[in-house]
């Protein structure tokens, strides 16, 4: 890891502890924020290296055009975007023009190893637009990875730091996710981050394939997550 890429992991340790203190009521919203504000000054942490979630393994960071090169090589692997719901990158071209699009998104990150901030391995987002809910205090998760990443855990990794975000910071109240018809992988990743099934569309279209397919819609609520996760 680089020594910038120490010092923000650094803070994000220490904001970590200052949550824990603020969400057990150890200390007041004032000192937090007193606290939080003189660990940015010291450390000089950017805007965007504040717009970040850090877990054990990963960063998750704005994604950049410069990123184009690294969403190509996941995005283009046939075994991604289909399972997914959207069509394979054919060339660098495409894989801006989608990040263009997933840069104006404000939940939306790009999955970092901590080792390698600078070449991203997937996606994660918090959709805001949804065809699951209009509700504004709910959202649909989204996510992929390359899939030389896979099997690792790092997407219920990465969705659990998103998803407390969403809980804790963002004042969300529920989380819905979908999986088409055999995606066992997704719908493993749902279950382990403790989404429970609520219907099947079977004739729910995929606009970016013009395809028909089977729809299986799960659902996280912050009561249930919240039992899930009593420590966090
Ligand atoms: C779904 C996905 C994000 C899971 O991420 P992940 O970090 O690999 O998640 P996990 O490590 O927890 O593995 C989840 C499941 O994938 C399966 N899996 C693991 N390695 C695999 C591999 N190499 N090939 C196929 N499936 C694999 C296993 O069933 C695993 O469940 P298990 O832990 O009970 O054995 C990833 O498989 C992916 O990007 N798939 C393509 C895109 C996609 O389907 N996105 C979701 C759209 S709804």
């Amino acid at each position: 890891m680089e020594e910038r890429e120490k010092i923000v992991d650094l803070f994000y340790t220490q904001k970590e502890t200052l949550d824990n203190f603020l969400e057990r009521d150890a200390i007041s919203k004032e000192q937090y924020d007193n606290s939080l504000n003189g660990l940015i000054t010291k450390m000089g942490i950017t805007k965007e290296e504040l717009d970040r979630i850090v877990t054990k393994r990963l960063v998750l960071r704005k994604w950049r055009m410069e990123d184009a090169p690294s969403m190509f090589k996941y995005a283009s692997d046939p075994a991604v975007g289909p399972i997914c719901g959207w069509p394979t990158h054919k060339d660098i071209a495409e894989s801006k023009q989608i990040l263009n699009m997933l840069m104006q998104h404000p939940y939306c990150y790009a999955i970092c190893l901590k080792k390698d901030i600078e070449h991203p391995i997937g996606n994660i987002e918090l959709k805001i637009e949804s065809d699951l809910t209009n509700k504004k205090d709910e959202g649909e998760l989204g996510f992929w990875l390359g899939s030389i990443f896979w099997g690792k855990g790092y997407m219920p990794e990465a969705a659990n730091a998103l998803i407390k975000h969403a809980f804790n910071v963002l004042g969300y109240n529920a989380i819905w996710c979908g999986y088409f018809d055999g995606n066992n992988q997704s719908y493993r990743v749902q279950e382990k981050l403790g989404f429970l099934y609520q219907y099947t569309n079977n004739e729910y279209f995929v606009k970016p394939l013009k395809e028909v397919r089977v729809l299986h819609v799960s659902l996280l609520t912050k009561e249930r997550w919240l039992s899930l996760n009593p420590r966090i």
